[in-house]
């Protein structure tokens, strides 16, 4: 047999020096949103008839997910969902409340996008996209989020995500969050070759916590992305993926046409690949 030329070793190293995110940055941005959030909830404290609930930190640097070329955080804003304007000036207004509980930061360092609200930090951070998620007490923190990329209303938890992506990254340490990683890194530069292709990074990493559920062995880099990839080329992606952490399998609903079925863990009626199309 003939030595591979790309090896585990040479793709450890790649991720090491080009994919990866530093520690010290992860740490150094984690920290960033904490202050954004500690101080949104002593707001919160002293108004109680404020519209806003919480912040949490959802994106890929929370979950140990990013890459180093990441240039914004994801967080998501719990709103009273009786408080919040109907229609599509959640997102004006939500920048308006933001604008409140943060009196220290200037008007224009909140700009309203098509789907969420962004917090600019030139230079001294990275910026934040604020996600709505409009809420009406549920004690798993479900609520409807918006999502930034469409803007469709989906059913779901945020904390309840965060825990899945963390036991698949406990039942393979270190290895889990760098295939993720690898993934995400392979689908950026098709993005960049071609303005068409689409992978969103969530179902990157649903498509690989399926695949390390039923065994994949991710501690070999050049054969777990290989793994990766005849998964997508023998299913085309035709196959139902969905997950019993947090519903019965019974739950799901029958097909309803969709290219691509890949159910959010927490809502079986929420395929987050609804989207996509031939
Ligand atoms: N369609 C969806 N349904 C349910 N939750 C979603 C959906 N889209 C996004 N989310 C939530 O938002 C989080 C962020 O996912 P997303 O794919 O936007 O980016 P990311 O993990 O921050 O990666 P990137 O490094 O590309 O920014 C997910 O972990 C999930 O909690
Ligand atoms: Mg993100």
């Amino acid at each position: 047999m003939t030595t591979p030329y790309i090896t585990h070793k040479t793709i450890a190293e790649f991720s090491n020096n080009s994919v990866n995110l530093r520690q010290e940055d992860v740490e150094e941005y984690r920290a960033q949103v904490n202050r954004l959030r500690e101080k949104l909830d002593k707001y919160i404290a002293e108004h109680p008839d404020y519209a806003l609930v919480k912040m949490l930190h959802s994106g890929s640097v929370r979950k140990g997910t990013a890459l180093k070329t990441i240039n914004d955080m994801d967080v998501a804003v719990y709103i009273k969902a009786d408080k919040a304007p109907e229609g599509n000036n959640i997102v004006n207004w939500l920048a308006d409340r933001l604008r409140e509980a943060y009196p220290n930061l200037n008007y224009d360092q909140f700009t309203t996008q098509t789907h969420c609200v962004t917090v600019s930090f030139r230079g001294s951070g990275l910026d934040v996209d604020v996600a709505p998620v409009l809420y009406e007490g549920d004690s798993n923190d479900c609520g409807y989020l918006i999502t930034k990329d469409t803007g469709d209303r989906v059913l779901t938890s945020i904390p309840l995500h965060l825990k899945f992506i963390r036991n698949r990254k406990n039942n393979n340490p270190k290895h889990f969050a760098q295939v993720v990683r690898l993934i995400k890194w392979w689908s950026r530069i098709q993005k960049r070759n071609n303005q068409s292709f689409r992978f969103k990074s969530f179902m990157a990493e649903l498509i690989l916590a399926h695949l390390a559920d039923n065994g994949l062995d991710m501690s070999n880099y050049p054969s777990a992305l290989e793994s990766f990839f005849a998964y997508v080329v023998s299913t085309g992606l035709s196959k139902r993926i969905s997950f019993t952490d947090y519903y019965a399998a019974s739950k799901l609903p029958s097909s309803n046409g969709a290219v691509i079925e890949i159910f959010d863990p927490v809502n079986a009626n929420n395929n987050v690949a609804f989207r996509y199309t031939d």
